[in-house]
């Protein structure tokens, strides 16, 4: 079954923030941001823009009623710049006018004078002078120090992999619209309603039962409107409290690529220790993550890359350490795989480099190294692991030999092209790595013409969530889809969310609507038991729209048993709450059971490098993937595809610049590369694993929205062993994006000069 939201999508009717009808008196915003990265703020002159056609009102820190404070996990990000900037791009003021050109030109007319102070945009440096956001996390699992003793072989190296805009389609953007008694309704894009609702009601000190959050869908969120869409609907929050008018700000996209934070860069130290079979005996990191100028989600995305600082396979021996670094960036936040990626590229790093040493391929290391079932994770958790099968499905399938084969043959032939073929083994933990946030509810109504309509804390961002939380209802009522509407995410209908993130948002909030659905089920099938004359409602099923006795057809239908409940005054309706059971960590020793399952999977990446130019094209990439059992491939194949593009663009051309003055050089779409539809891989082929393994996924159907992301970086090293394949002699710098620049570079280097070319 297709998206529902496809048909609206594609004639344009999907309603975005930037959609919503206007009210009168509607007011525009626009943010005046710091220009200089860090530095005392000494002055603010507003008085030229305050005189410009149209404007309303400037707001800067002094004019809060509550408080300049929207920091979720720390309360270390002031709303407006007070006292000193930390970033270019840190709100200063807010211009309100009449139109939105108003609005935008009078923020250029606003004067700061700042007095600069050191601008650090290295992490390492940032670790250096201590400046850690958090305290260093730790995992250990056995005694890595003692077993690097006795390997046969031990690589030491450093890996670097840099940020990523989010770039979705639609911006960051709020519209707030006063109601009665000096509450407010904020319509918001973003993966949070609470946090927002939480974040207005700390700016505006309104109780958050005065709140109402609404977010109808959103044009991609991709992490980066999970606690980053806060800051815009606070702006316009106060914006109304101030004025008493509805306020509106739909960033531009320089604005935002410039003012909103991106994925993690990191920076980190490997030692991995084999033993003469191949082994991994032991291994030890050290990450060093740029969390820019303040805390944001950087703390949980410094966990997760922990989490996943072994991806899918299993070491004995592990002590990994992660810093979280101060810098004078915008916050970086939360990005598909959540910092899990950045940790899977460094070992998959230390693989290739033991590889290269010992003159092995790095699917060999791979393979003997995959975690198996009852092995144990560096956080205590007990693998049920489907690492091994999806490696030999997609082998059996695919054929890697047979693939590198022909690689091999056409390196032989071909001089000026070479192809590289890597491996990318992925297992991705499935739950929200902070236990509370693991709860939802659902709200689900029967009106007395059949239909049905829900509500949840899940944001539909493109991923397909309401298609799949419709299909729970019309699987559990055994109604057409039609029959099902879902409804705007709200906080007045669904209160105290976590954000739909984690990849977990159609288990938490599919699994809360299962239960509402079926507590109406159970009232349903109380009343038809004495209308169809059955002994117990055991006996009594629905089924496509009818009432069934032990099997067998009755004359009463679903619209009637649906108006006799109503006429016995039976409810209708039902607010269900759903937590994941058997899920728990203790940080105090990092240990636990964090993760509801794992998701696994397998893929051969091929890649083609143009030798003269540099550039190349990512030819293939195969999986074997874990669905556990789909709900719906058209909504996962589509996530698979996505993801895996994603993670290319990634790991091979969009490149994040900031300069050391912390100005973001890839501020347009015009020095920022994404993948366009011709760095798709002309090949994208995946299977279901099959296996008939339980889990805690609704309807057994595993989460799909950020692992696959993950096969990209199957592309860098695939590229990588192109590069290779031209110039052997050049071991190129774990140092990802691989541009075509850095490519180029690669092939080029020192060393290929003593090469015949
Ligand atoms: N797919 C689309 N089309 N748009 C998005 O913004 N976000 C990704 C992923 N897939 C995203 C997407 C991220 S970061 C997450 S965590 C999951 O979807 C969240 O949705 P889910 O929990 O329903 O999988
Ligand atoms: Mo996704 S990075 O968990 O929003």
């Amino acid at each position: 079954m297709k998206n529902l939201d496809s048909k609206s999508h594609v004639r344009g009717e999907s309603i975005y923030l930037d959609d919503i009808p206007l009210i009168q008196e509607t007011l525009y915003a626009c943010v005046y941001d710091s220009t200089v990265a860090h530095g005392k703020l000494k002055n603010v002159d507003v008085s030229e823009a305050e005189k410009a056609k149209g404007v309303v009102k400037i707001i800067t820190a002094k004019d809060l009623i509550g408080e300049n404070q929207i920091g979720g996990i720390l309360p270390d990000e002031p709303l407006f710049a007070d006292e000193e900037v930390h970033f270019q791009g840190m709100p200063i003021a807010l211009v309100l006018a009449e139109t939105e050109e108003q609005a935008r030109s009078a923020a250029k007319k606003i004067k700061t004078e700042i007095e600069l102070l050191e601008i650090v945009t290295d992490p390492r440096v940032a670790f250096a002078k201590n400046d850690l956001i958090v305290p260093p996390k730790h995992f250990k699992l056995g005694d890595a120090d003692k077993a690097f003793k006795t390997c046969a072989y031990v690589f030491e190296g450093r890996a670097d992999i840099n940020g990523q805009e989010h770039l979705y389609i639609e911006t960051q953007g709020a519209y707030a619209v006063p109601t009665e008694q000096g509450g407010m309704r904020v319509y918001s894009s973003t993966q949070g309603p609470t946090a927002v609702q939480r974040c207005v009601s700390r700016v505006t000190a309104l109780p958050m039962h005065q709140i109402e959050v609404d977010v109808t869908r959103l044009g991609g969120g991709f992490g980066g409107k999970e606690d980053q869409a806060n800051a815009w609907a606070a702006l316009c929050a106060v914006g109304t409290q101030l004025t008493k008018r509805p306020v509106k700000y739909a960033l531009h996209r320089m604005e935002d690529m410039r003012m909103t934070g991106k994925r993690h860069p990191y920076s980190a130290d490997y030692k991995i220790g084999l033993n003469k079979d191949l082994k991994i005996a032991a291994y030890e990191v050290v990450f060093y993550q740029n969390a820019g100028a303040s805390a944001d989600l950087s703390p949980p995305v410094l966990e997760r890359t922990l989490f996943h600082c072994t991806n899918a396979y299993f070491i004995p021996n592990v002590t990994a350490t992660a810093h979280s670094c101060r810098t004078n960036l915008p916050p970086n936040t939360a990005f598909r795989g959540f910092g899990g990626p950045q940790g899977m590229f460094v070992i998959e790093s230390a693989i290739a480099h033991a590889a290269e040493a010992l003159n092995v391929s790095a699917s060999e290391i791979q393979r003997k190294n995959l975690i198996g079932d009852g092995d144990e994770f560096p956080y205590g958790q007990i693998a049920e692991s489907e690492a091994i099968t999806t490696w030999t499905q997609a082998d059996a399938k695919f054929d890697f030999a047979k693939l590198q084969k022909k690689a091999d043959e056409f390196n032989a032939e071909n001089k000026f092209f070479k192809k590289g073929v890597a491996l990318m083994p992925i297992c991705f933990g499935i739950s929200f790595t902070k236990t509370p946030m693991n709860q939802a509810r659902s709200l689900v109504h029967v009106y007395t013409d059949g239909s049905v309509a829900v509500s949840t804390g899940a944001v539909e961002m493109g991923q397909g969530v309401n298609t799949k939380i419709a299909q729970v209802a019309a699987r559990i009522f055994s109604l057409p889809i039609e029959r099902i509407k879902i409804h705007t995410t709200n906080t007045l209908r669904i209160a105290n969310t976590s954000p739909t993130a984690a990849s977990a948002a159609a288990d938490l909030n599919g699994h809360a609507t299962q239960i509402a659905c079926e507590t109406i089920l159970q009232r349903l099938k109380d009343v038809a038991k004495d209308l169809v004359e059955a002994q117990s409602a055991d006996d009594v099923s629905i089924e496509n729209g009818f009432v069934f006795r032990k099997g067998e057809s009755t004359d009463l239908d679903w619209l009637t048993l649906v108006n006799e409940c109503h006429m016995q005054r039976v409810s209708l309706s039902e607010h269900a709450h759903y937590a994941t059971q058997g899920i728990h960590f203790d940080w105090s020793t990092a240990k636990g059971h964090p993760f509801a399952y794992h998701v696994y999977g397998t893929a051969v990446v091929g890649a083609t490098v143009d030798c003269l130019r540099g550039i190349y094209t990512v030819d293939f990439v195969k999986a074997c993937h874990d669905f556990g059992s789909s709900m719906n491939t058209s909504v996962d194949y589509g996530q698979i595809e996505g993801g895996i593009v994603q993670g290319i663009g990634w790991l091979t051309m969009e490149e994040v610049v900031y300069d050391e003055s912390g100005r973001l050089r890839s501020n347009a779409l015009s020095t920022y590369k994404i993948p366009d539809i011709y760095s798709v891989p002309k090949t994208i082929e995946f299977i279901p694993l099959e296996t008939t393994r339980e889990s805690l996924a609704i309807f057994n159907s595993k989460a799909v929205g950020e692992p696959p992301l993950m096969y990209g970086i199957g592309a860098y090293f695939a590229i990588r062993n192109a590069v290779r394949a031209f110039n052997s002699e050049n071991s190129p710098a774990f140092d990802a994006p691989f541009t075509p620049e850095r490519v180029l570079m690669n092939l080029y280097s020192e060393t290929v000069k003593k090469m015949k070319v």
